[in-house]
């Protein structure tokens, strides 16, 4: 099978061709500018214009779906993108397009979820066979949020807000799976081994990195406060990923963190 992958160069997106490589895909990669890599066929494609699109999807049979701009442009390459890929792969005759979201995107109301929904919608309205895959968040981005919000002072956090963090690799892993299954027409969940309060994530975090910055306690108002505690970001979704909180912090910053 030969397969493109969307936003490969992305955080996921170099687990997945690791994992494509080692499971004997043939992978083309696109990204927006020009990058060379062993065993992958790079080319430039760019969701924004539409620009190497039909290029990118010729005489491949499935596409994995990873790009995305959380921070800026979001509807133009998340669903007007989306929608620019969906028209070029059914005329290039592709078999199967996975697209990678986010559990929760039906619940919690942050803005890029808005978007990651309708792009969701776009993938299922469309005339190429579909599987979408709703991933927990990665450890690394629970990370890069507590260092972010450490470098100013205390941490800044609601303690009851609920997290599932999901290893990217295992996501990578199951992307694969659903491209051997072929097309599901559906919308599959998964997520981490462990579901987190705020809190819990926060204090672990602090003995790994042994930080003194505290947890400053704020309360999220209104519906996002109240989606976000209730679990709107965790799947009781089976089969989970293996791979702990702790395993992140024991491989980030020594082996100090718990189970
Ligand atoms: N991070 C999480 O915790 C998490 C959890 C669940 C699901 N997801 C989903 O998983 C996917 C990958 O997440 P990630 O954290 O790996 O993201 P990432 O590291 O930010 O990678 C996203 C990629 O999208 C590409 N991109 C951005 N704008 C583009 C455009 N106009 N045209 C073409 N490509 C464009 C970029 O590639 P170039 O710069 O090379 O062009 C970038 O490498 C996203 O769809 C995200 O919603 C993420």
């Amino acid at each position: 099978m030969r397969v493109l992958v969307t936003g490969a160069g992305g955080r996921l997106g170099s687990d997945v061709l690791a994992r494509l490589r080692d499971d004997g895909m043939r992978v083309r990669a696109s990204s927006r500018r020009p990058r060379t890599g062993p065993d992958v066929e790079w080319v430039v494609a760019d969701l924004a214009t539409g620009d190497g699109l039909a290029e990118a999807v010729t005489g491949v049979d499935a596409v994995l779906h990873l790009a995305s701009s959380p921070r800026g442009r979001t509807h133009q390459v998340d669903v007007l993108g989306t929608r620019r890929l969906v028209v070029a792969a059914a005329a290039a005759g592709v078999s199967h397009l996975v697209y990678i979201s986010i559990v929760g995107v039906d619940r919690v109301p942050i803005p890029y979820y808005r978007h990651k929904l309708a792009a969701e919608q776009v993938v299922a309205a469309g005339p190429v066979p579909w599987s979408v895959l709703r991933a927990t968040q990665f450890p690394q981005f629970l990370d890069d949020l507590l260092a972010t919000s450490a470098r100013l002072g205390p941490v800044l956090g609601d303690r009851a807000v609920l997290a599932q963090p999901v290893d990217p690799a295992e996501v990578a892993a199951r992307l694969a799976a659903r491209l051997a299954a072929g097309p599901l027409g559906g919308i599959e969940e998964f997520g981490g081994p462990q579901v987190l309060r705020f809190d819990e994530a926060v204090r672990t975090w602090r003995e790994a990195r042994g930080s003194r910055r505290r947890l400053l306690p704020v309360r999220i108002p209104g519906r996002l406060g109240r989606e976000l505690r209730a679990g709107g970001l965790v799947t009781e979704a089976l089969p989970r990923g293996v791979r702990t909180w702790a395993d992140h912090l024991s491989d980030t910053y020594g082996g100090t963190a718990r189970r």
